[in-house]
């Protein structure tokens, strides 16, 4: 059986106009963009990159966007009175500061100190515990992504034995309990587990968000699983994902590719998420 390619990249498309078309719309009946506020603080490269992609997409999406760069010496006072102050803006729809953060500052005291509904990340213990209790809440990009490919692939979760792999707060945790809440039955493994292959084997559907190459094979999978990889590795400057790609394409029901798989889905739904913060802060929906 060949599997079916689930296309991120093409889906990733299809929401990203389909939010320009929204936000098209709200300029014209309110003379009003979303606007997005990322903070980078230094000049890690992978940072500047993501962060240059993001404000590019929102453009490109006909919404707002404004880098603010700041050099590693500011201190963890200045960084949050300057999120206060973006918190209070009320020309600013979404917030995010890059991580990783210098480690003079604490990562955990800034995101808490960014309004919950500016969190365009979704990384607010407010908003993590949202998706635990079932309450309205932003859902990080990531998960979310994942979660808006296996609806599209036309997959239902109900009753199925899933497993994730890595524990991450902003991939792992919150995709299983995304999946518990489909009522999916959820395993978690990660780098104490003890036999892999044996959580793997019962999987009807397997999410690997490790960050480990060739983690997930053919041989340790049943015929007909689902593999959604969230993996980025490089490997020789190539990017791949954690799953033997090749050797499961033969096996697996559907599965995602490394790269134009999960990837274009995660800036996809911060875009959506920056328009929902619009959305709500201005009180507005169509
Ligand atoms: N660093 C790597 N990924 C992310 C992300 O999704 N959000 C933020 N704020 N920083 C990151």
């Amino acid at each position: 059986m060949a599997a079916n390619i689930i296309d991120g990249k093409k889906l990733s498309k299809d929401i990203r106009n389909n939010v320009k078309e929204r936000v098209a719309s709200y300029k014209e009946k309110y003379d009003k963009v979303p606007h997005l506020v990322v903070v980078l603080v230094g000049d890690n490269p992978a940072s500047v990159s993501y962060v240059t992609r993001k404000k590019r997409d929102c453009e490109r999406a006909g919404m707002k966007s404004t880098i603010i760069r700041k050099d590693t010496s500011i201190t963890e006072e200045e960084l949050v009175a300057l999120i206060e102050e973006l918190n209070d803006d009320k020309d600013v729809h979404g917030l995010l500061v890059q991580l990783p953060l210098p480690d003079h500052i604490d990562k955990n005291l800034v995101i808490r100190t960014i309004r919950k509904d500016k969190d365009v990340d979704g990384f607010h213990p407010l908003n993590i515990a949202a998706i635990h209790t079932g309450e309205k809440g932003i859902v990080p990009a990531t998960p979310k992504g994942v979660m808006t490919m296996i609806e599209n692939a036309g997959i239902d979760v109900t009753g199925m034995d899933a497993l994730v792999i890595g524990t991450s707060n902003i991939a792992g945790k919150p995709i299983g309990m995304l999946l518990v809440d489909a009522k999916a039955t959820v395993t978690y493994a990660h780098s104490k587990t003890r036999d892999l292959k044996k959580h793997a084997q019962e999987a009807d559907l397997i999410v690997s968000a490790a960050g480990v190459v060739n983690l997930v094979t053919a041989d340790m999978v049943k015929d007909g699983v689902i593999i959604i990889d969230v993996g980025i590795n490089r490997v020789e400057g190539k990017l791949v994902g954690d799953v033997d790609y090749e050797g499961l394409l033969d096996k697996a029901s559907h599965i995602t590719p490394v790269p134009g798989g999960v990837g274009p889905m995660t800036i996809a739904s911060l875009l959506e998420n920056t328009l929902e913060c619009f959305e709500d802060l201005e009180g507005i929906r169509e």
